[in-house]
């Protein structure tokens, strides 16, 4: 092909869409290179084949700085974990899932809360079993930051001990949210310049704190409605929709090397909401903005999880802007079901297999975490005040059909 002739095509290629102009032009991305999988060109649907949104615009990240909060150092003493002698949870040692994860370089995780460490079963399970921990609320807001001028990092510098001794990865959880507040925030009168400054100045206090021990934090959560509107959180309220793209921002500057991901629930599937984030994060990139990834929830039931086509594309599109995707907080709750246990534990276990088949078989996608060890320890019981076994392992802590359907995955040769 004549210089001419390709410089025509590359144009052309740029006008028709961002990511095809970045293939041919030598794949350009806003990654450090050493931290994604090449991504390899798949057949993916257009986006303009799903329910049409047009692509925001975001601002050019020339947003001002702050200084870190004065705040306790990292403190890994807190609790002297000392690490956890791998057990199986299976009858005669058999291989683990984490063991089996690390030869794919893979992380599986679970979140978890320190309190629940001191349970040696518990404790051992985890460690175990999974290479990854993510923070279920140690380090959200009202925890961390609870007044203005105070930060208490003792939960979260627990999880990341016992982490550390344990050979596990640590995600981080979530930096810009609206729920768990604390009230001086929720409450507080403040000039749109002092907000951008109280965003700005925790986010560089909390993941400066905990810098070079975070695999990936979920630097923004859930500002969507389903319908692929912004959310209306404090945070749109008081900054603008710009706030999105400011805490992408500031978490780059605290920590280089923590991948930086938007995180969603019932974005997982082809929809309005998943429209919209896949919008945001091409915007972003398009713009400059240091995002990492997405981050799909997975919090389903037992009827109409997105099916695995729609699961599939969604998760190749976002890994062909160069992305990685991460599947954060899967649970598939059982309440509403009307079959017998067996059978329910049974198409539960095919929704968590189709989810980890999904992730392994898409480039980039080498994080798998469920929202919680054992159903005696889920969030949804007391969430909805009905009883649930929306994960990997039953109340007493045995490994349940879901559990055995990765196991399988993973045992199978990548
Ligand atoms: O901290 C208080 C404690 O002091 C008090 O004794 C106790 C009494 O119930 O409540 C404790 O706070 C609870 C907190 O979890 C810590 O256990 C809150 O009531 C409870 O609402 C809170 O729920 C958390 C929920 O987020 C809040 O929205 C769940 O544990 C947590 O699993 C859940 O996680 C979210 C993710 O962050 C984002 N994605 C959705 C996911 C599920 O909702």
């Amino acid at each position: 092909m004549t210089a001419m002739r390709r410089a025509l095509l590359l144009v052309v290629l740029c006008l028709w869409g961002l990511s095809a102009c970045r293939r041919e032009a030598g794949g350009f991305s806003a990654q450090p290179a050493d931290r994604l999988t090449p991504v390899a060109r798949r057949e993916t649907p257009s986006p303009e084949t799903f329910p049409a949104k047009p692509t925001p615009v975001y601002p050019t990240p020339k947003f001002p700085t702050c200084q870190p909060d004065p705040a306790p150092a990292l403190d890994l003493s807190v609790y002297s974990y000392r690490p956890i002698r791998p057990i199986s949870s299976r009858e005669g040692g058999a291989t683990s899932l984490r063991q089996l994860a690390e030869l794919r370089r893979f992380y599986v995780g679970v979140s978890t809360a320190p309190h629940f460490l001191d349970n040696r079963e518990y404790a051992g399970l985890l460690a175990a079993q999974f290479n990854m921990l993510a923070a279920e609320n140690a380090m959200k807001w009202e925890v961390v930051h609870p007044e203005p001028v105070r930060y208490d990092f003792s939960q979260g510098d627990a999880l990341v001990a016992f982490a550390r001794a344990n050979g596990m990865a640590v995600y981080g959880h979530a930096l810009a949210w609206d729920l768990q507040q604390p009230g001086w925030l929720t409450g507080g009168e403040y000039s749109r310049e002092e907000w951008i400054q109280i965003l700005c100045r925790h986010i560089k206090t909390v993941v400066g704190h905990y810098r070079g021990h975070i695999y990936a934090w979920d630097v923004v959560n859930e500002a969507f409605q389903n319908n692929g509107a912004l959310r209306n959180t404090l945070w749109l309220r008081k900054i603008g929709p710009e706030y999105i793209a400011m805490a992408f921002q500031w978490a780059r500057e605290a920590d280089p090397q923590a991948l930086l991901i938007y995180n969603e629930f019932f974005a997982e599937g082809l929809n309005q909401k998943s429209q919209a984030v896949y919008s945001l994060v091409q915007g972003m990139l398009r713009q400059g903005i240091p995002v990492d990834g997405v981050g799909l929830q997975m919090h389903v039931w037992l009827w109409g999880p997105p099916t695995r086509q729609e699961l599939t594309a969604n998760m190749r599109r976002l890994a062909e802007l160069g992305l990685v995707v991460h599947i954060t907080e899967m649970d598939v709750r059982t309440q509403y079901a009307k079959d017998s246990p067996a059978e329910e534990l049974a198409v539960q276990a095919e929704i968590y297999r189709q989810a980890f088949s999904a992730c392994l078989e898409t480039p980039n996608c080498n994080v798998f975490v469920a929202w919680g060890l054992t159903d005696r320890y889920s969030w949804i019981p007391e969430y909805t005040g009905q009883p649930d076994a929306p994960l990997l392992f039953d109340r007493q802590g045995k490994p349940k059909p879901a559990f055995d359907a990765l196991l399988d995955l993973l045992s199978r040769s990548p």
